[in-house]
């Protein structure tokens, strides 16, 4: 029978914390009755979060197209929605069970390609965009063709989404952290970024890509114009490709604060020489439909030899998940003014982004009033990533442990996501229902001051 001196180191060596050992035993406490506070993990739905009716309205009619024929289906439906499922229809006519094309359905990367216009007033292609299983594919897609040899690093934020780290462990290349600066908001500054590539330089390795995450996961920091030119002038003076994670662009909470894409600042800079490569998501947002694992991967200025190779990887996994597209699809081309679906639309999504933004600083402002617990208030994303002080020879993921045994609150530790040596960290969601947020603000606050007591 396979041992595992059979698997690969690459796969025993990856981590990924945010369903490490710790979401384990939570489920361990469940499955034996023990109430669990499911706060490890940025899965809205699975956190009582509704799906958009709008959305899941269509996804019915085009899954089964039959209902169309129903003598009640005006009853049911509202005009636009009937009007749209059509359209979706024509224009998959194998339907949702056949694979589509390796890029994914064509009108859906048109409307990508609008979206994106629309929101940056920059010029987007369908065929510069691969329809993906979420942005995590996306990211595995891009980071599989870049890592060629051992010694290929990519860079990283400290502290990042593990989905980085994992990649680069199971595709055999180098991490090359760089550190995002908690005094100073989570920014980013060129310092860090020179003295990383310096390290990495030093230690023989090759330096490829970067990796920014914008809004920040776990940080909640979102980028100014001038940190994202700063980027894009460091990538282009190193010869690296960037990688944007741009999942959380329509959850920023902070009104000075707006969301830029790296596309928008590349275009107005007229950079044609460093590659980007963006990603986006219906996972987050106001969508949550992360189940459905939909999601897209726009690239700018690759050359035509190299993008016929991500789309010979594309198309070995065939293509992305058919109904996934109809969602991204969705996510691109919302009901406008004067649908019929729009005022309900509008009701459903600024009751998600209102309700978001107020558990963000119910739980941030919260953590933050308990000694011994630095939280700042996040700007965007889905998480708080509060500093913590523990007692000598402690760490985090004691902490994190002793925390869920005696609440049944799941976080996850800061050393899953990488933090300044000396520092300690847990990342939790805002996601759970606002009741759910003040018992976790009361219980973390009465574990907190009883761990750091004895
Ligand atoms: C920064 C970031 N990127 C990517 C993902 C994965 O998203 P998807 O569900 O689209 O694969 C997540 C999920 O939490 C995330 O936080």
């Amino acid at each position: 029978m396979l041992g595992l001196k059979d698997v690969s180191n690459r796969v025993l060596e990856a981590r990924y914390a945010v369903r490490g050992p710790i979401v384990r035993r939570a489920q361990e406490l469940q499955k034996r009755g023990k109430e669990i506070i499911w706060c490890n993990i940025g899965n809205p739905q699975a956190l009582k979060q509704e799906p958009l009716t709008y959305i899941r309205q269509i996804l019915s009619l085009v899954e089964y197209p039959d209902l169309l024929n129903d003598k009640h289906v005006d009853e049911i439906f509202p005009s636009d929605v009937i009007e749209k499922a059509r359209f979706i229809i024509a224009h998959s006519k194998h339907g949702l069970g056949a694979y589509t094309v390796s890029q994914g359905f064509e009108f859906v990367r048109d409307a990508v390609s609008k979206f994106i216009t629309k929101r940056d007033d920059i010029t987007a292609r369908a065929e510069d965009i691969y329809l993906t299983d979420g942005a995590s594919q996306g990211a595995q897609f891009v980071l599989s063709m870049l890592i060629a040899n051992p010694n290929d690093g990519v860079m990283i934020p400290i502290p990042q989404y593990p989905l980085y780290s994992a990649l680069i462990s199971l595709l055999g290349g180098k991490q090359v952290n760089y550190f995002l600066d908690e005094d100073n908001d989570w920014q980013l500054s060129q310092a860090s970024l020179e003295q990383s590539i310096k390290d990495a330089k030093q230690k023989g390795i090759n330096t490829k890509a970067i990796v920014v995450i914008n809004p920040g996961n776990p940080t909640g920091a979102v980028l100014d114009h001038e940190n994202i030119e700063m980027i894009i002038e460091f990538a282009r003076e190193h010869n690296l490709s960037i990688i944007a994670d741009e999942v959380y662009q329509e959850n920023i909470y902070d009104n000075e604060k707006k969301f830029i894409s790296f596309a928008k600042v590349m275009c107005e800079l007229d950079v044609r020489d460093v590659s980007l490569f963006s990603l986006h998501s219906a996972s987050k947002g106001y969508l949550g439909e992360c189940g459905q694992r939909a999601g897209y991967l726009e690239v700018r200025n690759i050359p035509t030899n190299v993008n016929n190779e991500l789309l010979k990887l594309r198309s070995i996994g065939l293509c992305s998940n058919a109904a996934g597209q109809i969602i991204l699809y969705l996510m691109v081309n919302p009901p406008k003014k004067g649908d019929e679906s729009y005022e309900l639309f509008t009701k459903e999504k600024s009751g998600i982004l209102n309700s978001l933004k107020r558990k963000a600083h119910l739980l941030s402002k919260g953590l933050d009033s308990v000694d011994g617990i630095e939280c700042k208030t996040p700007s965007g994303a889905m998480y708080v990533f509060p500093r913590i002080d523990l007692p000598d020879k402690k760490t985090d993921s004691d902490y994190c442990l002793s925390l869920l045994e005696s609440t049944g609150v799941c976080v996850v530790p800061g050393s899953g996501f990488g933090q300044l040596p000396g520092t300690w960290h847990f990342r939790a969601t805002f996601l759970p229902p606002e009741d759910q947020i003040k018992q976790v603000v009361e219980k973390i606050e009465d574990f907190h001051t009883k761990y750091t007591n004895v």
